[in-house]
């Protein structure tokens, strides 16, 4: 059986003691889940002070990105080890506004992946194709080429450290979600693809998340369809309120 994720991806949003207070509130609330794993991934500048309040709960961090190299001479990034010392364990990786906002390119997303399996960090690895990639009936050849990238030599016992997030581009952001359906069937390649490379086991226990202007009013019918089994959200993440009826949704589905 798969265990429900849901993510919460802040982006550029919250100062230190925002974060931190919005998280004491929070945590309160979701310490009695049973079947959802909880992984917020606020801005860098917040992870360390965030950190000591999670400590003794199942409330996961994770970084929003990284670099590959380990350290050095690269102004303005981080690596893996420092978000593994300021308390994170998963990091959001291949994020659209990451590949299309900052150029990030599959083979660089690749090497992140590789450098965050490395040093024990679990990447939530997100694919998701552009409007014009879906119109022009392109969806399965980019999430193709995105998966094949990214899981190019990972060995099975490092494939059960990985999440995927499903995000088409279109979706992200703008109050556009796709249907249950659309997202199943891509969620479904995805798992097909694994079981392809691995074996049905590995695909059947691999979580694949969706993300995409998830909100209360569209989780339910999201979180009960195949293939989805929890999600990476944005926006709604921001809002206690929000949030919480989200991940309340989700507690309520056990998943096969
Ligand atoms: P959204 O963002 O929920 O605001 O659409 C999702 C994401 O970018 O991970």
């Amino acid at each position: 059986m798969r265990q429900n994720i849901v993510a919460a991806n802040w982006k550029m949003n919250k100062e230190v003691q925002e974060s931190y207070n919005f998280t004491k509130s929070l945590s309160k609330k979701l310490l009695n889940l049973k079947r959802t794993h909880i992984i917020l991934c606020p801005p860098f500048t917040s992870l360390f002070y965030i950190s000591e309040l999670l400590k003794n709960t199942s409330i996961a961090l994770g970084g929003q990105n990284m670099h590959y190299e380990k350290s050095g001479a690269f102004t303005g990034e981080i690596s893996s080890s420092m978000l593994k010392s300021s308390g994170c364990d998963y990091v959001i990786l291949g994020h659209s506004e990451r590949r299309h906002i900052f150029n990030e390119s599959n083979e660089a997303i690749k090497k992140k992946i590789d450098a965050a399996l490395s040093n024990d960090l679990k990447p939530i690895i997100c694919v998701g194709e552009k409007l014009g990639e879906r119109q022009s009936g392109k969806t399965s050849e980019v999430i193709r080429s995105q998966y094949k990238s990214a899981f190019s030599d990972i060995l099975e016992y490092e494939i059960n450290r990985c999440v995927i997030a499903y995000e088409p581009v279109w979706a992200i952001g703008t109050g556009m979600t796709a249907t249950p359906e659309q997202a199943s069937e891509v969620q479904g390649l995805i798992r097909n693809l694994i079981e392809e490379q691995y074996s049905k086991n590995v695909a059947d226990s691999m979580p694949i998340l969706y993300g995409g202007s998830v909100k209360p009013t569209n989780a339910n019918s999201l979180i009960e369809t195949e293939n989805i089994d929890g999600f990476l959200i944005g926006g709604a993440s921001l809002v206690e309120e929000l949030f919480f009826e989200i991940v309340n949704i989700v507690e309520q589905y056990s998943i096969e």
